[in-house]
C-alpha cells in the first residue's frame, strides 16, 4: 500500500462516529497517543464526548479520508486561548505520509497562529510529523496518561 492519491478533510458528522470508534480501539494506537479516555472502550462516553464536540463552535473537528476511505480525525480546539491540534491515523494506514498530509491541509485553512501540539515524549512518528511541518519544541511538563495509568513527559510544539 503505498501513498494514498487523493487525502481529504471534512468536516465531521454523525454518520462517521462508528468508524472513528473503531479507529481509536487499537491498542498500539492507544499506547502510543497516551493522552486518552480513561477507558477508550466505553461507547457511551465516545458518544457523549463527540456530541459535545460537535455542538461547540469553538471545536473544528475534520474526519480525514484517504482516496475515500475514513482513516481518521484532526480536530482543533482552545486551551487558554491558544489554538491545540490533535490527530489520529488508523493503523493500517500508518507511514503513507497521511497524517502528515492531513494535518498540513487543516493547517492551510486555519488562519490562526499559534498553533499548539502535545505529545508523548516518546510518540516518535508524532513528533517527526510535526517537525516536517515546521512545529518547534518549546516545552516539557509531566501529565498524568490514563493509557499509560502513569505521570510520563509531555512535549509541547509549537508552529508560530
Ligand atoms: C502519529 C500518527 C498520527 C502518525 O500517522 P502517519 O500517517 O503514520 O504519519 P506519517 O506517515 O505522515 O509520518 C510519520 C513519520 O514518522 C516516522 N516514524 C514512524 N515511526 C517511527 C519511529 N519508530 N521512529 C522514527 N520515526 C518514525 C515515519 O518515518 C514518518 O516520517 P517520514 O515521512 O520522514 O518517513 C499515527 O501513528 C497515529 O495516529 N497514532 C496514534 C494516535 C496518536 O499518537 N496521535 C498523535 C497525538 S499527539
Amino acid at each position: 500500500m503505498g501513498e494514498p492519491h487523493v487525502v481529504t478533510l471534512r468536516a465531521t458528522r454523525d454518520g462517521d462516529l462508528d468508524a472513528l470508534f473503531t479507529i481509536e480501539q487499537d491498542e498500539a494506537a492507544v499506547q502510543m497517543a497516551a493522552f486518552t479516555p480513561p477507558d477508550p472502550s466505553d461507547r457511551a462516553m465516545f458518544d457523549a464526548h463527540w456530541r459535545r464536540l460537535l455542538a461547540d463552535p469553538a471545536i473544528d473537528a475534520r474526519t480525514v479520508r484517504a482516496d475515500g476511505e475514513i482513516v481518521g480525525s484532526v480536530a482543533r480546539w482552545y486551551e487558554d486561548g491558544t489554538a491545540e491540534i490533535t490527530y489520529w491515523i488508523d493503523r493500517p494506514h500508518w507511514g503513507r505520509h497521511i497524517a502528515t498530509r492531513a494535518v498540513r491541509l487543516f493547517l492551510d485553512a486555519l488562519h490562526e497562529r499559534p498553533v499548539r501540539v502535545r505529545v508523548a515524549a516518546d510518540n516518535v512518528a508524532s513528533i517527526a510529523v510535526l517537525e516536517k511541518l515546521g512545529f518547534r519544541r518549546v516545552g516539557r511538563e509531566r501529565s498524568y496518561a490514563n493509557a499509560r495509568e502513569a505521570e510520563i513527559e509531555e512535549l509541547i510544539y509549537r508552529l508560530d
